[in-house]
């Protein structure tokens, strides 16, 4: 799909909203649920840096606490030429609830990156190996 993907434009809304005045790095991420529901987030980050959190991971657990546990695509969106793509572990996380999203990175102005999430995340540790 085109930059205008409604994902896309979710996760640009969302990038608004973060709060990064410690890197000044604003991160957007929409998440589309199986049933077309669409939940946002964005980073906040913390004066201790380490207990910041990323756009994916609100995304998620904002969708998980809400009650939606079925995910098909996330949308992430940073203001970068390059793709910015989930850190390593947004993708555990992602993994862990969504399994294999399609995963589409943007920019503020065009798509620039289209990957499936077992292929930014090979070999997983995931539940089937604690049975
Ligand atoms: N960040 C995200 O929110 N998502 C990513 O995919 C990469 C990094 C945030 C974390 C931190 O607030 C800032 O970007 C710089 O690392």
């Amino acid at each position: 799909m085109p930059a205008s993907d409604p994902l896309v434009v979710a996760a640009r809304g969302a990038r608004r909203r973060a709060i990064a005045p410690h890197s000044g790095f604003k991160v957007g991420a929409a998440l589309l649920t199986a049933d077309g529901t669409v939940v946002t987030g964005c980073n906040i980050e913390n004066a201790t840096y380490g207990l910041t959190l990323c756009a994916e991971r609100v995304a998620m657990f904002t969708a998980l606490a809400a009650g939606h546990r079925r995910f098909t695509r996330i949308a992430v969106v940073a203001d970068t030429t390059a793709p910015t793509p989930p850190c390593g572990p947004c993708r555990q996380i992602l993994w862990e609830f969504a399994g294999d999203l399609d995963v589409i990175l943007a920019n503020l102005r065009r798509e620039t990156g289209r990957h499936r999430l077992s292929d930014l995340l090979p070999l997983p540790f995931d539940r089937r190996l604690l049975r």
